[in-house]
């Protein structure tokens, strides 16, 4: 069903503020997103009536927060397909990932995409350099994972691949199912970096068929802070914890120490309760919206302003072309990334400019860095019209 954002806009306190007599048009998403009323209404209700530890004392408040912090652990699984004891919280992707790094034994290479995120690819790097273990790059080809290297670079060699599912760079969506597939036929682990693709599109754990998933609270309208990682549970049962510490033990004794069980070994201290909470709370007003329908509204505005770009001499658009990307990156002839974005930031428009933590891939392709507009469900096309006037304003600055 076709979303109507103004239903939507209402719920964010920051988009209803005008800086400098302009109304904000908020197109960087894919970096972070706003939190809505109903997020911040649920931490604030944690910290007046339920705040406590949890999983500790006995009273009755420890019971609040521990039941609350229980269901919200069941609700982010639920979100993305997963059973509740797979899931750790964690304070965000690149927690996720390292998390999964240092704690699974691996016997062979190690594969990552050229696009990935540095915080996909540095703890590969790192597990490889520090285990000897061989790490590969897997190629892109016009904006895309190619596939037909992939399959040459995953062998029977091969211990674990590590795949971007959205590119926060090009906005592609990779194949997860066939890499996965891929994998598991040469014995290799699958790890999925869900940053961009949890928050816009529907993702399901047993449906790819992965064995891990990590994704960032505050790309899906939850809190900064919070994040997760999916893991099947007899690989997180093999794994060992990055933290020890408080919570995490089953025993302690002055010669021996045992661990608690998946999903506690791995939230070593006082976790973020609150946020852990309100990303719940994000979890379930994306799925009231429908995830399905948060990605074709926003493929719906991308196309529009690709379209639109195009008419722009000197624009050149970093996406694939058989696909409608989920971010829209882009560079013009005439400026650098960051001076375009500081005439867009005059014009009230807020999107991105850099490398985007993607060094490598941009190194690949030549470029300084790209700017990227990123659209989320509570953005117009009205909006998508004011960017593109603000990108022709830059032509005429430069
Ligand atoms: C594809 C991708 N992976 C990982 C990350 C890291 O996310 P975080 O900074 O929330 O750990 C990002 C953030 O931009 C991303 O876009």
């Amino acid at each position: 069903m076709a979303i109507n954002p103004e239903n939507y806009r209402e719920d964010f306190p920051v988009l209803q503020e005008e800086s400098d007599g302009k109304q904000i048009v908020y197109f960087d998403n894919a970096a972070t997103t706003h939190t809505p009323e109903q997020v911040l209404e649920r931490i604030e209700k944690f910290y007046r009536e339920e705040n406590s530890n949890e999983g500790r004392s006995l009273h009755k408040l420890a019971n609040k927060a521990t039941v609350a912090y229980e269901n919200a652990r069941a609700t982010v699984a639920d979100f993305v397909g997963a059973e509740k004891d797979e899931i750790i919280f964690t304070r965000n992707t690149t927690e996720s990932i390292n998390i999964v790094a240092e704690g699974l034994d691996l016997d062979g290479k190690i594969a990552v995409p050229k696009m990935s995120h540095h915080s996909e690819q540095l703890p590969w790097r790192r597990k490889a350099e520090e285990e000897g273990l061989e790490l590969e790059f897997l190629p892109t080809h016009e904006g895309k994972l190619d596939m037909e290297d992939a399959r040459e670079i995953i062998d029977e060699d091969t211990a674990l691949v590590s795949v971007t599912h959205i590119s926060n760079v090009f906005g592609c969506r990779n194949p997860i199912e066939e890499l996965a597939e891929i994998a598991h036929e040469n014995g290799a682990y699958i790890f999925v970096d869900g940053a961009q693709s949890v928050p816009r599109i529907p993702v399901d754990v047993k449906k790819m068929d992965i064995d891990f998933l990590g994704f960032s609270g505050h790309k899906m309208c939850g809190p900064t802070g919070t994040g997760a990682v999916y893991g099947k549970k007899e690989l997180l049962e093999d794994m060992d914890p990055l933290l020890v510490g408080g919570g995490m033990i089953e025993t302690v004794e002055e010669d021996e120490v045992k661990y608690g069980e998946v999903p506690d070994k791995f939230e070593a201290g006082t976790p973020n309760i609150a946020g852990a909470i309100g990303l719940a709370k994000a979890a379930e007003y994306l799925e009231s919206i429908g995830l399905a329908d948060i990605d074709q509204h926003e493929r719906k505005l991308n196309k529009m302003m690709i379209e639109g770009l195009k008419e722009i001499s000197g624009v050149e658009i970093h996406a694939p072309e058989d696909e409608i990307p989920s971010v829209v990156s882009f560079t013009m002839e005439e400026a650098h990334p960051h001076d375009v974005a500081e005439v867009l930031n005059t014009e009230a428009v807020a999107v991105r400019a850099g490398h985007h933590c993607a060094q490598p891939q941009h190194q690949e392709l030549d470029l300084a860095g790209t700017v990227r507009a990123s659209p989320y469900f509570y953005n117009t096309e009205e909006e998508v019209e004011e960017f593109l006037q603000a990108v022709k304003k830059v032509k005429k600055v430069f």
